[in-house]
């Protein structure tokens, strides 16, 4: 084998800053990113720009796009090894989402059925950029040519979008851009709702008892467990008739590295008191050591804005190389 070193391949994710993030956020994707970073050349994304899609309060968006960085920073991003950046400090990803936008189809964007969804949902701001959102997205992986994305389900409709626009222009104009991959996780675990286990766990639920937040007391992640939805059953065990109790099962497998067998063995003939306890115990566990580093960083402005400018000046460095080209290839007149 050649000595050369190869280059690692790149991976971009992508987050919104709309809320803190919950359990459901940490074991389906921010806790997966700290562990990539070994492998893989990646840029992180706090995506501010796609928030704007639905109606926010600018104060909070601003404080929330803060925390959300430094939970990142908190949950292991390294920003000596990875590109830690806010989507709007990077202006080629909106000057590149313009000419993909005039690339992708009114068709293609009307088939999105996460556009269908918010839309239903905000039927009172049906906004040009929540459906043009994924030429956005699109933009903020092609501009760096990432070769895999890490996306939950939500999002692979949008991926699979951005792999149609992509090779659309490549075939158009001339090879440009990386047809990126999906990056499916090895414990793709989703964690639902604890009080709805049909749905997925989600921040804007309007019930705080069915989400965790990573922000979230060791009471409260107690008080939430304890009155997490099960059956009437008693027994430990995952089935598709036991959504509740398999959700707990996934969390604390997750979480302890534990297979559902070793979970059953371990509570056989115990109820689910003890086992809520110690589902809670492992979320307290895991969280502990995150929060008293992001209440470190969020304290420490000057270091959290240094890493985030650093981030934007060498993430900018690299989607201006692409947005260059692009505009060349599509005619825009350079000087
Ligand atoms: N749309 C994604 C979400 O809401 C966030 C995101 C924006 C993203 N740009 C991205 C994810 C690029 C992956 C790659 O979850």
């Amino acid at each position: 084998m050649s000595e050369t070193p190869l280059r690692k391949p790149r991976i971009l994710s992508g987050i919104q800053p709309t809320g803190t993030f919950t359990l459901g956020n940490y074991v389906g994707a921010v806790r997966n990113w700290g562990a990539l970073q070994q492998e893989y050349e990646c840029l992180y994304m706090v995506a501010d720009l796609h928030a704007l899609t639905v109606r926010q309060e600018a104060a909070a968006l601003r404080r929330q796009t803060r925390e959300a960085a430094a939970m990142l920073l908190a949950a292991g991003i390294d920003p000596g090894r990875s590109i830690l950046f806010v989507q709007s400090h990077v202006p080629a990803h909106a000057q590149l989402a313009w000419v993909l936008s005039c690339n992708t189809q009114f068709g293609e964007l009307s088939r999105m059925t996460q556009f269908k969804d918010k839309s239903a949902k905000h039927a009172d701001n049906v906004n040009a950029g929540l459906f043009t959102y994924p030429a956005l997205m699109a933009a903020d992986i092609l501009v760096y040519n990432a070769d895999l994305v890490p996306v939950g389900v939500d999002q692979k409709q949008h991926l699979e979008l951005t792999r149609n626009v992509a090779q659309r222009f490549n075939n158009l104009y001339s090879p440009t851009f990386t047809v990126p991959e999906p990056y499916i996780g090895k414990t793709g675990a989703k964690i639902m709702s604890l009080q709805e286990p049909e749905k997925k766990m989600s921040k804007s639920d309007t019930n705080a008892n069915s989400f965790i937040l990573m922000t979230d007391d060791a009471d409260t992640i107690l008080r939430k467990c304890k009155r997490a939805v099960t059956d009437s059953e008693g027994v430990v065990r995952a089935a598709d008739d036991k959504p509740g109790v398999t959700n707990l099962m996934s969390i604390y497998g997750v979480l302890t590295g534990k297979s559902f067998g070793a979970i059953e063995a371990e509570f056989a003939g115990q109820g689910y008191g003890a086992f809520k306890e110690a589902v809670a115990a492992s979320i307290i566990d895991a969280f502990a050591p995150i929060q008293a580093e992001y209440a470190r960083i969020l304290a420490d402005k000057a270091y959290l804005d240094g890493v985030l400018s650093q981030g934007a000046a060498r993430a900018a460095g690299l989607a201006q190389r692409t947005l260059t080209k692009v505009y060349k290839k599509v005619g825009l007149l350079q000087l």
